[in-house]
């Protein structure tokens, strides 16, 4: 049986001092979880104090983001290798955060997939439909679009995640529900059996992100296609976290 995956996604919250706090929390309830991965995306300035609190746990750290070179004269931006010895093992890509707000393209996207399993990063890819597609009967060309573009002359993506997340679903405290989350999962695991095969489709981790809270996780978790999750502002708060965590129990 494949192993689950339960990731938090900071995004633009915790100081060094707060992420320290959390991380070393989790690193006591999570830190040796027997039935999932668990992984924690905090900030670029709070990476330090993250990896610090966890350290000799089986608690991933990631960065949210990364560009595609090495180094060189890109200001402002962080790369692979950064991440890595910064202590990062993973890197979220694609969030639609990134794609909507700082623009973010799909062959940018591929690059960054790239880049991050050139450095031995795991990357969590995100996709997802806006609420203006959904109604229009288009999320599963968006998905397909998206995941063909991002993952373009990639052979081997077991290392990496997929996190569907319907835009209108983050943060907005409206969640998919498990039937249509799943449909897309269903339908994701398939696209992905015909492009690469059935054994990268059943080996593969899709996990399903948008207002995940103590609440939901459960019926979405029941989900034969759900692996895990991408957890946002439920993510931020340990006691919340940690029972999406022990909903895959
Ligand atoms: P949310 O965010 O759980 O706050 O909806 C999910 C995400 O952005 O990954």
């Amino acid at each position: 049986m494949k192993r689950l995956l339960v990731a938090g996604n900071w995004k633009m919250y915790t100081d060094p001092a707060g992420a320290g706090n959390l991380a070393s929390r989790l690193k006591g309830s999570l830190g040796s979880c027997g039935w999932a991965d668990i992984a924690i995306f905090p900030p670029f300035t709070s990476l330090a104090a993250a990896v610090d609190a966890v350290r000799g746990s089986g608690i991933a750290v990631g960065g949210q983001n990364l560009y595609w070179e090495n180094e060189g004269a890109y200001t402002g931006e962080i790369s692979p290798s950064m991440l890595i010895k910064a202590g990062c093992t993973m890197a979220l890509v694609g969030h639609s955060e990134r794609r909507t707000h700082f623009n973010e393209t799909d062959s940018m996207l591929n690059k960054k997939i790239k880049a991050a399993l050139g450095a031995g990063l795991h990357p969590i890819l995100c996709v997802g439909e806006t609420l203006e597609q959904r109604e229009s009967g288009i999320t599963e060309q968006v998905i397909e679009k998206q995941l063909m573009a991002d993952l373009d002359g990639i052979d081997e993506i077991e290392p990496i995640a997929i996190a569907y997340e319907p835009v209108w679903a983050i943060g907005t405290g409206k969640n998919a529900t498990p039937e249509q989350a799943s449909d897309i999962h269903k339908f994701t695991r398939q696209l992905i059996g015909r492009k690469w095969g059935e054994k990268a489709a059943a080996g593969i981790r899709i996990l399903y992100g948008g207002s995940v809270k103590p609440d939901n996780a459960g019926a979405l978790a029941e989900k034969a296609d759900i692996d895990g999750f991408l957890v946002g502002g439920a993510s931020l708060k340990a006691d919340s976290f940690e029972a999406i965590a022990r909903s895959f129990k």
